[in-house]
């Protein structure tokens, strides 16, 4: 570990960073958290500036692990005097907080380093119920969210409805918003089959029918009441923490911004409509703690390498099995899945068997609903387009789960198939070549990918810590994918242990 700090604190030194920005540049889910987790050790302030409990990382105290949503990953350094900040352009959901600090008191870790934006958006359990309504009467033309209300929590905030955390400090000014917003949104539940409304605001995640009234669908009395519980248990660590970040950049701290899901899934960059509802660009991450995207040092962008994963639904053209891993992935289960494809191998002939074989072998199940992640291979026509945002290193994750793949397969362009479409000035024909991705689903759903074999390295990765003690193999695909896109490949994650991170 002393090691790991050493060898990331150089690597950062080496670039005169102050502050660091940790974004993913696919679909979510490419280990951002442990990259963060690495680099926390040398931040002063680690901050996260978007999404909200769609979010999942793994927290292990104790020797037990956690699956945590909206405490930064920094919170284990919080005994090293650590300031870790929920910041105001994230979806606060607040009986989330209070059970992970439940969690923390619980295991006796240390917490008191944790602050959250008075202005991070309120999550409310019309959100929720509203979000989980929408997908269940959806078949055709859902999103596949994770379900935690996120869409329409950002939605009042742009419709002028919102709450803050702020308004958590001033109980009458709460239940005068409350009331307001639930006014102006009401008809919504009146659109949805009554007993689909009630069996949703019964689920477990709307705390099992504690919000539920017969007759006015919400009982408000109960929100106010439960709110102010959870209120009491954070209220104090309730500041502006934009000035804080501002503040702390201006004396110099070293600043870690976390980002949450992915490039692809930014409401502005990614495939729209099916997206998230925040912007997790690097400009998006940087304004949501307060800050601006030339305030980052160092943008480290992080991508699986050499396969890749989606969850939920939208376009993946190089997803392995194709039209039918989504469709299976969309309500398949783990066990399932076992039965099903006993033959399930990262060296299956069939693809379907081999995009499988990837999610054994990658733990590929969300942290946050345990769906089976869609598998596919590496696409540079995604990845060219996701470095435009202006990632200036790159970090390469999860290269231990091809380990003893024979064949590599690298997407490196894309050949339309589609009907006659127009991208602004871009006229697409059946033939036409794209080799960097344009964000329109129905520009994505009809491409073939062109794709480059490589054969793969047979031996673990696992106990490489420097790049002479790489595969050639690996070296060689690398040196491709460096000239083909320009990136500046710079750490590459080779397991699942702190240790495991190479600086190439
Ligand atoms: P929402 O953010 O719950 O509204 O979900 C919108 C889309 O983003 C869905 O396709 C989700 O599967 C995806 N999504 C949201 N959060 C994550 C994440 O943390 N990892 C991967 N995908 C996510
Ligand atoms: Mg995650």
């Amino acid at each position: 570990m002393a090691d790991v700090r050493a060898r990331l604190g150089e690597f950062l030194a080496a670039r005169e960073a102050k502050v660091v920005a940790v974004v993913d540049l696919q679909f979510g889910d490419t280990g951002k958290g442990g990259i963060v987790d690495r680099l926390a050790g040398w931040a002063d302030v680690i901050a996260r500036g978007t999404g909200g409990a769609n979010a999942g990382h793994t927290i292990v105290l104790n020797g037990e692990s956690h699956a945590f949503h909206l405490v930064p990953c920094g919170i284990l350094y919080d005994a090293e005097g650590k300031l870790n900040v929920i910041g105001s352009g994230v979806a606060l959901a607040p009986s989330v907080v209070a059970d992970e600090l439940a969690v923390l008191d619980a295991e006796r870790h240390p917490h008191e380093g944790l602050r959250i934006s008075h202005r991070a958006h309120l999550v409310l359990p019309f959100h929720i119920a509203l979000d989980r309504l929408r997908e269940k009467r959806a078949a055709k033309g859902k999103i596949g969210t994770t379900g935690r209300g996120i869409g329409p929590c950002y939605e009042d905030y742009l419709a002028r409805q919102g709450l803050f955390a702020n308004d958590l400090l001033n109980p009458e000014e709460f239940r005068r918003k409350l009331t307001r917003t639930f006014a102006a949104r009401k008809n919504l539940f009146e659109a949805f089959d009554p007993a689909h409304v009630k069996e949703v605001m019964m689920s477990d995640a709307l705390g099992g029918g504690k919000y539920y009234d017969e007759k006015e669908i919400f009982a408000i009395e109960a929100i106010i009441a439960e709110y102010g519980r959870y209120a009491k248990t954070f209220a104090n660590r309730i500041i502006d923490t934009d000035a804080l970040l501002q503040e702390a950049k201006a004396a110099g701290k070293r600043i870690l911004l976390e980002g949450a899901q992915g490039h692809l899934l930014s409401v502005d960059y990614g495939t729209y409509p099916y997206v998230t509802s925040s912007d997790c660009s690097i400009e998006g991450l940087a304004k949501g703690v307060g800050l601006r995207p030339d305030d980052v040092d160092v943008s480290i962008g992080v991508a699986k390498f050499p396969y890749m994963t989606r969850v939920g639904e939208g376009p993946f053209p190089t997803e392995l099995g194709g039209t039918e891993s989504a469709a299976w992935c969309s309500t398949a289960t783990k066990e399932e899945e076992a039965k099903k494809y006993p033959g399930a191998s990262v060296n299956a002939k069939d693809e379907m068997e081999q995009g499988v074989g990837m999610r054994l072998a990658g733990f590929e199940y969300g942290a946050t609903t345990g769906r089976p992640r869609r598998t596919g291979w590496f696409d540079l026509p995604l990845f060219r387009y996701a470095l435009r945002n202006g990632a200036n290193s790159i970090a390469l994750t999860k290269l231990d789960v091809l380990d003893g793949c024979e064949t590599i397969r690298i997407a490196t362009a894309y050949r339309y198939d589609g009907p006659a479409y127009r991208v602004g000035a871009l006229e697409l024909t059946p033939g036409t070549e794209l080799t960097t991705a344009v964000m329109d689903p129905v520009v994505l759903k009809n491409v073939t990918p062109v794709y480059k074999e490589f054969p793969g390295w047979l031996s673990p990765l696992g106990k490489a810590r420097e790049k002479g003690a790489l595969p050639q193999k690996l070296l060689d695909l690398l040196d491709f994918i460096r000239k083909e896109s320009g990136a500046s490949l710079d750490l590459l994650s080779v397991g699942p242990d702190r240790d495991d991170i190479l600086v190439i």
